[in-house]
């Protein structure tokens, strides 16, 4: 099986190569990756040196239309992780994320149709999209939870971003009966993400020594799931899931900031003189929450609890500073974290 990852040297899509890899000896990934500020060679570094014959590596923007369909053309399925992900971004600096997000989608998603229509003449069978999708397409919600059926009501630009494309990958099946298949998973945490978000600047900052900034009064909710349960998530989706059909992926652990931070300074031996309130982000969504009955139905589960995952992470980034001091300077030198 031929597989590409689009943003592979991201979060999310290192931790997919390395699962996938691992499960499934027969599988060859190509991971074709811009390398912006988020992407980071040295996620695939040791995975590169043990799998020669399995791993490629391509630095190349989804927006190329011609490498697109070079590398589409060597693939059985597609995995699109590849995006501009963080909140805070968005909202100085949102047409970026039109472009990656919503054009570099769309590329690739008619990369994917006319190679299929090729492959119909020879009677080859077709590439499988897994688009990955987010929680925030759906909006804030008070009560309740989102199902897949649920409107989206998206609130910053990263996440209005996140809805064409969702809603472009949607299409490309309804229209051209591309085979596509959509996951929308909740807040992820773990080894190898930037430290611009919550939980590694959270985490880092206090092995350092510093306070933990917190938006508001820290009562905004989250699901948190580990990104290894969403990585074998999205996998076991791309096996079990029906074509044209759309995931939540949630991790069962609904948290306020509050609560997940006091879990935080707790299993670090901290208290609560590490925390630090700051001015609350534009247009915050209250909470998040995901119903993920249909997924379940499906036969699968998170195996990973809570506390669990989060001491497994936070002996990660104390066992990595190498890996992340240099990419906090650079925050700090751009003025993004103190
Ligand atoms: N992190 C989360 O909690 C979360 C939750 C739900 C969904 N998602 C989605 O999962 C995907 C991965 O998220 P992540 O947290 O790993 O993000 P990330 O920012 O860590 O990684 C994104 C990767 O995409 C690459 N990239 C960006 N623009 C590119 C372009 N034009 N061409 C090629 N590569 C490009 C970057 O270099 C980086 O390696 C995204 O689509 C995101 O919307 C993330």
């Amino acid at each position: 099986m031929k597989i590409l990852v689009t943003g592979g040297c991201g979060f999310i899509g290192s931790n997919f190569i390395r699962s996938i890899l691992y499960n499934n000896p027969n599988c060859e990934i190509t991971n074709i990756d811009k390398l912006t500020y988020a992407g980071n060679k040295e996620n695939m570094k040791d995975i590169e040196i043990k799998n020669k014959d399995r791993y490629k590596f391509i630095e190349g923007d989804i927006c190329n239309k011609r490498l697109m369909d070079e590398l589409v053309k060597d693939s059985d399925k597609i995995f699109h992780f590849a995006a501009e992900s963080h909140v805070d971004v968005s909202i100085n600096n949102p047409f970026v994320f039109t472009n990656t997000n919503v054009t570099g989608t769309h590329v690739l998603l008619e990369s994917a149709r006319e190679e299929n229509y090729r492959r119909k003449s020879n009677g080859k069978k077709d590439i499988v999209f897994i688009h990955i999708s987010t929680d925030e397409v759906y909006g804030s919600i008070k009560e309740g939870s989102f199902t897949e059926e649920s409107c989206f009501k998206p609130n910053s630009p990263y996440s209005a971003s996140k809805a064409a494309a969702d809603h472009l990958a949607r299409a490309y099946h309804k229209t051209y009966g591309l085979p596509v298949i959509i996951t929308r998973s909740s807040n992820n945490f773990g080894p190898y993400q930037y430290p611009e978000k919550v939980m590694p600047l959270f985490i880092t900052n206090l092995i350092e020594g510093k306070k933990v900034p917190v938006y508001g009064k820290g009562n905004n909710i989250r699901d948190w799931i580990y990104v290894i349960d969403n990585c074998e998530a999205i996998e076991f989706i791309s096996r079990k899931g029906e074509i044209g059909e759309a995931y939540n992926i949630g991790g069962g652990n609904e948290k306020s900031n509050m609560e997940m931070t006091k879990r935080l300074l707790k299993a670090m031996n901290k208290d609560d003189s590490s925390i630090e309130f700051v001015q609350d982000r534009l247009g915050h969504d209250f909470r998040y929450s995901l119903d993920c009955n249909k997924i379940k139905a499906l036969g699968w589960k998170p195996r990973f609890d809570f506390d669990m995952a989060l001491k497994e992470t936070i002996d990660w980034y104390t066992s990595n500073k190498n890996w992340w001091k240099p990419l906090k300077q650079v925050l700090v030198r751009k003025g993004q974290i103190k």
